[in-house]
């Protein structure tokens, strides 16, 4: 096991601030160096929210897996990160690995797997662990010493909900089967411990070897199944990444242990770099952060190179609409907002619009299509391009990464329904591009990686005359960080 020194560590990173290499996000969480993952321990309390995430300090390997911490009221100005939870007993040794965050009497609290490999057998425990005034986690007790009969090694990601008064929790899971199967189970707290109550039922039959990253939510009378499952099969319009996350809508019977009438599995993003998003209730808000990155692919990020790797996505507000989510920036964002720039434009003649963007750029678009059937959003650095190009016909939205020269680059394709107009909100960061379609029906999230240090520029092309261009454009300020 190696060691951990957080007050070094810790050092190294606020000598690290502000970030300095020029892929670097403003305003998108991300570490001077090691690599990032997964949003854990999403909590708030005493006016602030905590932000943890998986962090391997000491490379861009996945191993050495702790957790980062920062703390936020605002979304906008941050605690600089420290580090917080490190392997550092026969249970964590090989790794704290992804759990979820609470709050009690105003303590915060977190509730991890230990990751535990001998002799290439895995013993996932879930434990708990309290936030002390230093910044580091203090481990508590185990609530679940093993997997249970049925299921692999592969048992990790618990997340705590509470109905009818009572803690449970979801948590990802593999059985063990000739054909190994992704599932999730549900824990019960009850006066002798955690109970096991089972796998929860759901109609989507062998769907993927292994689920990641559960996360049970409650909107009004429904809720809604988070998850991320590996092994499936790329489809035209959907799962074009290698593994995927979404979520299934409908109402849990915790009697019958059963996800009842819920909706066909959704993506919650349709980008190149969304994964293992965690989600926390505050105020009424359902509050999703993302990891930007991908498992398995590391040879899509050139900032390896670099010693540092990965983002987190910006916060999003879900709400849930006929079985559908959708996401929308936080409105907190706003406040990041600089200069603004107004577009309106009568297109009845113009095909064409091209908009010189910022160092950060938000933009808030409307394009009312009239005539023209294609329509062509391209990012473009010089000649590398991005481009989001939407077919009326079809109702098929593209995005090309092809046109870039680093990271990584194909076409992902989904389904979008557009009438009359097509409304996009871009956030466009040094390297993160998230774009929100139809006020947040649907969104993608990616990485770009352009070769010259220039600032990009908008292009908007339509194969026959718009009917108009309204929008703002907005230069944004960066995240601040202070101790
Ligand atoms: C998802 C994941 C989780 C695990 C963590 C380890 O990206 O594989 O299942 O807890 O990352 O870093």
């Amino acid at each position: 096991m190696e060691h951990f020194d957080k007050k070094a560590i810790d050092a190294r990173v606020a000598a690290g601030f502000p970030l300095t290499d020029r892929w670097h996000n403003r305003f998108h969480l991300e570490m001077p160096f090691g690599l990032i993952n997964d949003p854990n321990g999403l909590t708030y309390a005493d006016g602030e929210y905590h932000i943890f995430y998986q962090w391997n300090p000491l490379g861009c390997e996945h191993k050495n897996k702790c957790w980062a911490h920062v703390r936020t009221r605002d979304f906008v100005h941050y605690s600089l990160p420290e580090l917080s939870l490190w392997p550092s007993d026969e249970h964590d040794k090989d790794g704290c690995y992804s759990g979820c965050g609470f709050t009690e009497k105003g303590r915060v609290h977190v509730f991890y797997t230990c990751n535990a490999k001998n002799d290439g057998i895995r013993t996932p425990a879930q434990r708990f662990g309290t936030l002390q005034e230093d910044g580091s986690v203090e481990k508590g007790v185990i609530a679940v010493p093993d997997s249970p009969a049925g299921i692999t090694g592969h048992f990790r990601d618990p997340y705590l909900f509470h109905r009818h008064g009572k803690r449970y929790f979801v948590i990802g899971a593999q059985a063990d089967e000739q054909e190994p199967r992704g599932t999730v189970l549900i824990y019960e707290e009850t006066k002798e411990g955690w109970k096991n109550l089972g796998e929860l039922k759901t109609r989507l039959g062998h769907f993927g070897y292994m689920w990641e990253c559960p996360n049970l939510l409650h909107f009004g009378a429904y809720d809604a199944l988070i998850f991320c499952p590996q092994g499936l099969e790329a489809r035209e319009f959907d799962r074009q990444n290698i593994y995927q996350a979404g979520y299934i809508a409908g109402h849990l019977s915790l009697d019958s242990l059963d996800m009842m009438q819920h909706s066909k599995f959704q993506e919650l993003d349709h980008g190149f770099d969304f994964y293992a998003p965690q989600v926390f209730q505050h105020e009424g808000r359902h509050i999703l952060l993302g990891w930007m990155g991908m498992p398995d692919k590391d040879d899509e990020y050139p900032t390896r190179e670099k010693g540092w790797m990965f983002s987190l996505t910006l916060p999003r507000v879900l709400s849930l609409r006929q079985g559908h989510i959708y996401s929308r920036p936080a409105r907190e964002l706003k406040a990041l907002r600089i200069e603004e720039t107004a577009i309106d434009i009568d297109m009845d003649m113009e095909q064409n619009l091209t908009e010189q963007l910022f160092d950060g750029t938000e933009a808030l678009l409307d394009l009312t299509l009239g005539k023209a059937q294609h329509i062509s959003l391209t990012l473009a650095y010089g000649l590398e391009t991005t481009v989001f190009s939407y077919d009326r016909t079809t109702q098929v939205m593209t995005i090309d990464r092809t046109g870039m020269k680093h990271g990584g680059r194909g076409v992902r394709r989904f389904k979008l329904f557009v009438d009359r107009m097509l409304s996009l909100q871009l956030f466009v960061d040094r390297t993160a591009v998230e774009a929100f379609f139809q006020h947040g029906e649907e969104v993608a999230s990616m990485l770009v990686f352009p070769e010259k240090n220039i600032r990009p520029e908008l292009r908007i092309h339509a194969d026959a005359p718009l009917e108009s261009v309204t929008g703002r454009l907005w230069e944004l300020d960066s995240f601040h960080f202070t101790r």
